[in-house]
């Protein structure tokens, strides 16, 4: 049988049965017995499994020649292993080289430690590594949990458009999408580009959320939820900002911020627990490696309620506590990363959903609150991170927001379709968005979102 490596650990195969793995030579060393003990992974776990293969193979020679990353085929039965920690070995019966490494001094991924600054340099060649392959497989369980609590609590899942003419946040930080020819623009008569000559007739951007129009679908089919790609043009160069990132982003009709604000709860739980279940070989991993407290932290957050704290309360918390911040904090100011640490880590020790911001540090469409200050907004901060989630109950009351659009300069007319949505059948309705990458670097401890992405883009890079 043809076995993934992970199935031989997983007991899917007896002792005294012959098997063939594929995959890479992760090490390989001589015994003076006569052997080659080579240990192979092919992706499926943390752990590779020892191959042990005699002299008395007819390619015995090429065997001794096998270096790290070289691919093989191997095939022999399964055993108890003498070795220690491991459980079960194969006695080799045949060893196929499929792939040599060229020049193996040549090879950037030689199997000792590589700072993560080196491998993102060799992005192409890094999932090889013990550490990008332990994110791989998270990030990967962490995805299907997230479809698999959506689809058991019956929400939609609908594919929001990548390409859009509206600006979700507001925030001018989108790439622009065109096909006008950058050597010789259309100009209007006023002297401005002439979008109405490119493709779609307007000026159309990459999406930097899919909130809009999955509001548009919750008002109908009333629980719903994105996963997909977001892109934002902002230049923080920060360890937890990707011009690429992907966002979830569940929006539910008849919902209010309470009840959003325990759907967060829920869904964190609900992952945390599926991840140190299907993965605890690689947290085990990150616990060894990267923080000593990846898998004890999340036993206890899952354990126990969120805090919910109303953004006033915070900032009196942050004056108070005799810490010197480099960002001041008074009422009205924007919370930034080393606040939402501050409380996550230090006041709190855990992840914490802060409420009611003031209105004129938010979104557009969030419900203004009855003070008339602060709107129904609520953001998730976890240590370590800080912002993992944002969202906020909508504002659903047609003259109130016309009222909003006007004061914040926004038209009518752009909005026409989102306004329709408050004209017929309006309703109350909230949801947030997870920052996908924010959530696999509180979970495995990585300090960087550019470690816990296949190919970071960041201002400056797009390689690979
Ligand atoms: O707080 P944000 O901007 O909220 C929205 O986009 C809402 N439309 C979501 C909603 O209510 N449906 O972004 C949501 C999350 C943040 O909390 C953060 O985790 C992540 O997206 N995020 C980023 N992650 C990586 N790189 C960036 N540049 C990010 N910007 C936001
Ligand atoms: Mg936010």
């Amino acid at each position: 049988a043809q076995a993934p490596v992970a199935d031989i650990f997983a007991g899917k195969y007896s002792v005294g049965q012959q098997v063939t793995v594929k995959g890479w030579v992760r090490t390989r060393r001589d015994s003076k017995a006569g052997l080659s003990f080579i240990a192979l992974h092919d992706g499926s776990c943390f752990d590779p499994i020892q191959v042990i293969a005699l002299n008395t193979l007819n390619n015995y020679v090429d065997i001794q020649r096998l270096t790290t990353s070289c691919s093989i085929i191997a095939t022999g039965v399964l055993k108890e292993s003498q070795g220690q920690g491991q459980s079960l070995e194969i006695e080799a019966s045949d060893v196929e080289v499929v792939g040599w490494v060229e020049n193996p001094d040549t090879y950037p991924m030689a199997p000792k430690r590589h700072s993560l600054e080196y491998l993102r340099e060799h992005a192409h060649l890094r999932p090889r590594t013990n550490v990008i392959g332990a994110v791989t497989r998270v990030r990967n369980c962490l995805s299907q949990a997230i479809h698999r609590f959506f689809h058991e609590n019956g929400y939609c899942w609908v594919s929001t458009p990548i390409l859009t003419a509206s600006d979700t946040e507001g925030a001018g930080e989108m790439f622009r999408v065109s096909t006008l020819d950058m050597m010789n623009l259309p100009t209007t008569e006023q002297g401005q580009i002439d979008y109405s000559q490119d493709f779609f007739g307007k000026e159309t951007f990459l999406t930097v959320s899919g909130q809009l129009n999955g509001e548009t679908y919750a008002t109908a089919m009333s629980k719903i939820y994105t996963f997909g790609p977001t892109f934002r043009a902002e230049n923080s160069n920060t360890s937890r900002h990707l011009a690429e990132f992907w966002m979830i982003e569940p929006e539910v009709a008849f919902a209010d911020l309470s009840d959003i604000a325990q759907l967060s709860e829920d869904l964190l739980k609900y992952v945390f627990k599926a991840v140190l279940a299907e993965r605890a070989d690689d947290m085990e991993f990150f616990a060894q490696r990267i923080n000593k407290e990846a898998i004890t932290r999340l036993e206890k957050v899952i354990d126990q309620d969120f805090v919910r704290m109303d953004y006033t309360d915070a900032i009196e918390i942050l004056q108070n506590c005799g810490k010197k911040f480099e960002f001041p904090v008074s009422w009205g100011v924007d919370l930034s990363s080393e606040h939402e640490r501050y409380l996550a880590e230090e006041h709190v020790g855990a992840p914490i959903i802060m409420q009611n911001y003031p209105k004129d540090i938010k979104a557009f469409y969030m419900r203004i609150n009855d003070d008339n200050k602060t709107v129904a907004a609520m953001d998730v901060l976890a240590p370590g991170i800080g912002e993992i989630i944002g969202g906020s109950q909508r504002e659903e009351r047609l003259d109130v927001f016309d009222r909003r659009l006007e004061e914040m300069g926004l038209s009518q007319e752009d909005y026409s379709w989102y306004r329709d949505l408050r004209r017929f059948g309006t309703v109350p309705h909230a949801g947030f968005g997870l920052g996908f990458e924010r959530l696999v670097a509180y979970v495995t401890g990585m300090q960087n979102v550019r470690d816990v992405i296949a190919f970071p883009r960041t201002p400056g890079n797009a390689n690979y």
